[in-house]
């Protein structure tokens, strides 16, 4: 197979209509190639009859791999880093990975290839799992920095530069800052000035941007973190580009990190028999987000903005928004409704919006549903939102039962006292014990309510009663806990000491 294109090169230049990979699978399909190689259902004809009759014969011929399918079996074409050299152009960045195991697999590449163990890492306590597990994995010691909380919302505010100039003070050998911004809510942390109090001790900012790959797009949202000039950032464009599921992009930039080491790092971490259509599936949603992307983007925006203004018209509904939360900047397309006044938990909410109304939120916790606007919605999309929250709104139960602490991102989220690196919790001998006899004891696994995925407790953290309190209250209510071996923490393992 010979590429009749020109290849893309480094430095450009860059011809944002072109699709690399996209260009390669049509090549493919046109070249009626029989596989005597991988995958094993060869094109669809040894794969079950009703699988094959609910996802379609398209899907499973495309279902290609990337060496000795859109590439030969030595990548003699580079056909993947011409696609990439393309995704650091779009997203302002020196080198861009494609990941194809989400935003985790960059969070742990990130981290395995900038640190060694036993380094210090300044980092927000709001951190997703996957983040959280690359600690673990690369056995590094953090200085957990706890996110601002609003005052009555309880919404986390992120991280301020002063505070992490103030963690630089303390730790002037840490390798690394390291935080999620936006936040799961929408919130973005000071970027700009992070880096400024970082970059003036040398040393580098990587932002977990798994919410944020659209920011770059459109100047109505938050600035992204490659033009906020941090060194490396981890966008998920299954979550909100038109991309599909477990997509996602690494970008790198500046002297201080090691992009080569951090390549090899991704080719650690990440699948050697990588699905093509996944990786094609960035291409695309590059093209699209550089060929049409402001426009799609505006048009999101402005559906949100509909349904903010309508649903915080329902009695004893709110749904946060900039001036609520006292910010300049916010992602305004999402919607965190809080339902707590209505005397209804998230959770029932979202049982309610599913099977009652036909609906889908991204999450629930116990006083508030998320959902998100993307450039797939459309007004009656938003005009079902709405119009199943107005009768929720009408058969409202009650009071509101609750204080917005109780959310999953709230005061339960802040770091509390460490005994212990989270790795070698994790690696300690352990025994499982009733959860109310682990208060004060040292947890030696991870308990994450899932979403939004971040850790109430770490391997390492001491266990308090408040939060063995909430995580209880939570698992009664319906809360999934992700991480524990009992997911339902009738009993949780801790470090036997
Ligand atoms: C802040 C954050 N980082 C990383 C991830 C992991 O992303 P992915 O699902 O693309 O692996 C998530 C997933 O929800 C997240 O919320």
């Amino acid at each position: 197979m010979t590429t009749t294109l020109d290849p893309i090169r480094p430095g450009g230049p860059f011809d944002h209509r072109r699709a690399p990979l996209l260009e390669a699978t049509k090549r493919f399909l046109a070249a009626d190639i029989t596989p005597f190689c991988t995958p094993g259902h060869k094109r669809g004809h040894a794969i079950d009859a009703e699988y094959a009759e609910v996802f379609g014969a398209a899907f499973l011929n495309a279902d290609i791999p990337m060496g000795g399918g859109l590439d030969t079996t030595h990548f003699n074409h580079g056909l993947l880093v011409q696609a990439e050299l393309l995704g650091a152009d779009a997203w302002g960045a020196e080198r861009t990975y494609y990941l194809i195991n989400g935003s985790s697999t960059g969070n742990h590449a990130f981290m395995l290839g900038t640190l060694r163990p036993g380094d210090k890492v300044i980092i927000a306590r709001d951190i997703h799992k996957s983040l959280m597990v690359a600690l673990i994995v690369a056995g590094v010691q953090p200085i957990y920095l706890a996110p601002e909380l609003h005052p009555e919302l309880a919404v986390g505010l992120g991280i301020t530069p002063a505070a992490v100039e103030a963690a630089l003070e303390e730790h002037p050998d840490a390798k690394l800052v390291a935080l999620v911004s936006p936040s799961y809510c929408g919130v973005p942390s000071d970027l700009v000035g992070i880096a400024a109090v970082a970059h003036a001790r040398g040393v580098p900012v990587y932002v977990d941007e798994a919410w944020g790959p659209h920011f770059h797009f459109h100047p109505r949202l938050p600035m992204s973190a490659m033009a906020s000039g941090v060194d490396g950032s981890v966008g998920s464009t299954h979550k909100i580009l038109g991309a599909v599921t477990q997509t996602a992009v690494l970008n790198l930039q500046g002297p201080l990190i090691d992009t080569k080491r951090i390549g090899t790092a991704v080719g650690m971490v990440q699948s050697t028999s990588p699905s093509a259509p996944l990786f094609v599936s960035i291409d695309a949603s590059r093209r699209q987000m550089m060929l049409e992307g402001k426009e799609r983007l505006e048009g999101a925006i402005a559906l949100a903005e509909n349904a903010r203004r309508r649903l915080q018209a329902i009695p004893g509904i709110k749904v946060l928004d900039a001036a609520q939360l006292g910010l300049a900047n916010y992602d305004l397309t999402k919607l965190m409704i809080d339902v707590n006044e209505l005397g209804l938990t998230g959770f029932e909410t979202e049982d309610l919006m599913r099977n009652r109304f036909g609906l889908q939120p991204e999450m629930s916790d116990l006083v508030s549903v998320m959902c998100i606007v993307t450039i797939g919605d459309s007004q009656a999309s938003i005009d079902k939102l709405v119009g199943a929250f107005e009768v929720i709104g009408r058969e409202r139960k009650g009071a509101a039962a609750r204080s917005a602490a109780q959310r999953s991102s709230g005061e339960v989220i802040a770091p509390g006292q460490q005994a212990m690196i989270p790795r070698d919790a994790f690696f300690a001998p352990a025994r499982a014990v009733p959860l109310a006899e682990a208060v004060g004891a040292v947890s030696a696994e991870l308990v994450i309510p899932y979403p939004p995925g971040i850790p109430v407790l770490a391997p390492g953290d001491v266990i308090s009663a408040e939060k063995a309190e909430y995580l209880r209250e939570g698992v009664a209510q319906g809360m999934y806990l992700s991480g524990p071996e009992d997911h339902e923490l009738r009993t949780i393992r801790i470090v036997d000491r």
